[in-house]
């Protein structure tokens, strides 16, 4: 009955798995961050029954991240469950690479297409000074990743102003020699790492792109797999491309209808607002009519969000979850 007025669709699902990294990056975790308990965690059997229930509306990709998807036991296994459900066509993974290079083939044969990697800096005392681990270990499990196959990989910089945001067109070399694609992102008032976010260090990406320009020449509109969020180009003479995702400068919330699930079962409609809808429990006790109700509900709720955030023309109102718990 409410076909006519909300669209009762699920495009995409990210998966957040855990909420512990084995990273500590400055504006993604706070220094007391308490993790959730093991029971709390939902187990894998629990999310590939939601991602099941949720193709009926339409769901055909799936994002697995955490925290860091590859420290949370046997990950691979997830994988696995959810390559059996027929509907899902893509399977992504955003991890920060640090062990990669032990899990990639594992991945792999589990039925996992996609790689997103997070690197701020290629400098590695840079790196090291944001995420407190080893660009070595990214580098050598983005090449492990490439030689089994998986493509496109994208590699996601996240840019603030005086920090990283002199290293574009060192990025745009990088994605050139690999084979990956570079997706530049704003830095987002996310719940609070142990430096607090400010509007300076958004360093808008349109300023990115007019430096990569004048270096390449215009950049061609193109698209690449699964953007999402991102605009993508392409720099032609190379065939490398290049992703913006402007949450801050240029937000791209219309019409999105893409849901998460935080590590211990809830629903959260929207990155922007801590709206939460607990799911674990029907999960865990409920029937597959009980399932199926609770995704109508989530359904209307996620267009209700839409419609109030279309209203607060986007501000980030009060988003205390840190990015850790939610997964990018
Ligand atoms: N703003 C933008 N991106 C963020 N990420 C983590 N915190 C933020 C933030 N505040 C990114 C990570 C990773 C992805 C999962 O989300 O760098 O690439």
């Amino acid at each position: 009955m409410f076909k006519e007025v909300f669209k009762m669709e699920i495009s995409y699902l990210r998966i957040s798995v855990t909420d512990k990294c084995n990273l500590k990056c400055f504006y993604c975790r706070p220094d007391n961050m308490e993790f959730i308990p093991h029971e709390e965690i939902l187990r894998y059997e629990e999310i590939a029954r939601l991602v099941k229930a949720m193709t009926k509306y339409g769901l055909k990709k799936v994002r697995i991240t955490g925290g860091e998807p590859l420290v949370r036991p046997q990950i691979e296994n997830l994988v696995y469950l959810l390559r059996q459900i027929p509907e899902i066509q893509d399977i992504g993974m955003t991890t920060n690479g640090i062990t990669l290079a032990h899990h990639a083939e594992k991945l792999k044969k589990a039925g996992l297409n996609r790689l997103n990697i997070s690197i701020d800096s290629l400098k590695p005392e840079l790196f090291y000074q944001i995420t407190k681990g080893r660009l070595e270990d990214v580098l050598e499990g983005i090449k492990v990743s490439k030689k089994l196959g998986f493509d496109p990989i994208k590699i996601n910089a996240v840019i603030i102003k005086g920090l990283n945001d002199n290293e574009a067109l060192d990025f745009v070399e990088f994605g050139i020699e690999y084979g990956v694609e570079i997706r530049f992102i704003e830095m987002m008032p996310l719940g609070q790492g142990y430096i607090k976010w400010e509007k300076d260090m958004v360093r808008p990406l349109e300023e990115i792109k007019t430096k990569i320009e004048e270096k390449y020449g215009s950049l061609i509109p193109s698209f690449s797999v699964g953007s999402g969020a991102a605009r993508v180009y392409e720099i032609p003479k190379y065939k490398a491309k290049i992703g913006f995702i402007t949450p801050i400068s240029n937000p791209f919330c219309d019409g999105c209808s893409k849901l998460r699930l935080t590590p211990e079962g809830k629903i959260k409609l929207c990155l922007r607002t801590d709206e939460e809808i607990p799911i674990k429990e029907v999960l865990r006790n409920g029937t597959d009519e009980d399932l199926d109700k609770m995704l109508k509900k989530i359904l209307i709720e996620k267009e209700i969000s839409n419609l109030k955030i279309q209203k607060s023309s986007y501000a980030f109102s009060d988003c205390v979850r840190v990015m850790t718990s939610i997964g990018g």
